[in-house]
């Protein structure tokens, strides 16, 4: 193919420049300049026949007349993998999965593929960071001894396209898109621009030819994504793989999903012959005490379509002149607002104490139903008084000190009462109608009301 020119296009207005610069020249915005490449001689742009194609194929019709036939699913064989991707690929769909390094991205796709391809689907798996046999490797560990998977390690982008084109595979995966890159552009594999030219071809074939691609995404220090955030939009799915590395289990998470609902997780159990799905993970981020110690506090989280009970620990000791505020699974901001709060309206002073928050098990709770837990949790660790056995609690504390409801509150207490917890506090509209047999509940509508509470069931 021959070279064509290199431009740099602003990600802010589009416009263009023959060289870098600091500053757009159009709408001098900074650092918003990226290497693109330039249109070609014949003015066409290079995607216009692969555009041309796609226009002719769609006619514009009305809403109404369009066949509405559900997409097809093909179940990977793996339950919690199906249950993120919204019930299994999609022909075309594009996925993205990202997640820290040696979380598992690799063992998971390998094995996924593996199942699909005993399913009678062609696959392809393209390594751009390992060997053909580190593969190998790898699969005879997961014990998919004769594994009829495709593999091709490659990471230049046209030989992979043209490898898509010849093998026609129903699944691709390319490990990882960082390490793919296009010579039209001189930028290093990785970067911004390359990334974003080799994601678009990609979801460009998808596209067109039906096949289903998962690209594999490093994340940063921060645990985002790597590259361009239109990586993002560019996509149908976006997993995140998260969990402890340090413990064996580990989420599978969908932030964007075209072709189900977000929010759901899928739970794994890494071994040593790969990840194993856990079909009923709810007490799986519970430390085991045997009897209750001070700052610890379990609540229930709804994660999807599945409550899970996370225990919540806190560690309140003095602090120097600069005490700090550590969260690891929650967010750290709300930590600072919960302990205003709990100063303000509860009068649970930590203004000279290191405040450490910790969700067991590497679970990350985003959901604000957290709030009352946390403060417990403080409170019970400043205290150095731990909580009753088999408590639990949930809802969202405001600034104002009132506690709020969390949605879906009955499945949350139906699922605490089946793992033998007994005594639970929760916001008072998620009392149900009907006892839950086995759970005494106690409904509070201001924090330092739960306060109160705590204290008569000493
Ligand atoms: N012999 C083994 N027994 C048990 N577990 C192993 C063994 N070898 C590797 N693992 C597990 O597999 C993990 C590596 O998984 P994998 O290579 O799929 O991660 P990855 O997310 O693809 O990483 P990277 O970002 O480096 O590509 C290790 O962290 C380890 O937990
Ligand atoms: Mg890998």
């Amino acid at each position: 193919m021959a070279k064509e020119k290199t431009i740099y296009t602003c990600t802010e207005c589009g416009g263009i420049s023959p060289k870098w610069l600091g500053k757009c020249p159009h709408c001098n915005a900074w650092n918003t300049l990226i290497e693109s490449v330039a249109e070609s001689a014949a003015g066409k742009n290079r995607y216009s026949t692969q555009f041309q194609s796609l226009a002719k194929a769609s006619e514009v019709t009305a809403l109404a007349n369009i066949d509405a036939t559900d997409m097809t699913r093909t179940p990977t064989g793996h339950e919690e993998l199906d249950r993120v991707l919204g019930g299994g690929i999609v022909e075309g769909g594009v996925v993205l999965i990202g997640g820290d390094p040696g979380i598992g991205k690799s063992t998971l796709l390998l094995q996924a593929l593996d199942s699909l391809q005993r399913s009678g689907l062609n696959t392809l798996y393209v390594t751009g960071e390992e060997s053909g046999a580190q593969v190998a490797l790898r699969a005879r560990r997961l014990g998919l001894d004769g594994s009829q998977v495709a593999v091709m390690a490659e990471i230049q982008l046209d030989k992979i396209l043209a490898t898509l084109q010849e093998q026609q595979p129903a699944v691709a995966v390319i490990d990882s898109i960082q390490t793919v890159y296009s010579d039209q552009l001189t930028s290093a594999p990785g970067s911004v621009a390359q990334v974003r030219e080799c994601a678009a071809h990609l979801t460009r074939a998808a596209k067109s030819s039906g096949v289903c691609i998962v690209l594999v995404g490093h994340v940063t220090k921060d645990g985002a994504l790597a590259g361009p955030r239109v990586l993002e939009h560019m996509v149908d799915t976006v997993l995140y793989f998260e969990g402890d590395t340090h413990s064996s289990f580990r989420l599978v998470r969908a932030i964007k999903n075209r072709f189900g609902a977000v929010n759901e997780i899928g739970v794994f159990a890494m071994t040593e012959k790969g990840l194993k799905g856990v079909s009923n993970p709810s007490a799986m981020f519970l430390s085991q005490h045997s009897e209750p110690v001070p700052g610890s506090c379990v609540m229930v989280t709804l994660e999807g379509t599945r409550p899970l009970l996370v225990e919540i620990q806190a560690l309140v000791d003095d602090g120097g002149p600069n005490p700090r505020r550590l969260s690891v699974g929650l967010d750290r901001d709300r930590l600072a607002m919960l302990l205003a709060v709990l100063h303000r309206h509860a009068g649970v002073a930590c203004m000279d104490q290191d405040v450490f928050v910790n969700a067991v098990g590497g679970v990350r709770i985003s959901e604000p139903a957290a709030d009352l837990a946390v403060m417990l949790a403080i409170t019970s660790s400043l205290r150095g008084k731990p909580l009753p056995k088999g408590f639990l609690a949930f809802g969202e504390v405001g600034l104002a000190g009132e506690v709020r409801p969390a949605p879906r509150g009955q499945e949350r207490l139906k699922e605490a009462a089946k793992l033998g917890f007994s005594v639970a506090v929760v916001p008072k509209a998620n009392v149900p109608k009907k006892p839950i047999e086995g759970l005494t509940i106690h409904p509070v509508e201001r924090i330092e009301q739960a306060l109160d509470l705590l204290r008569s069931l000493d």
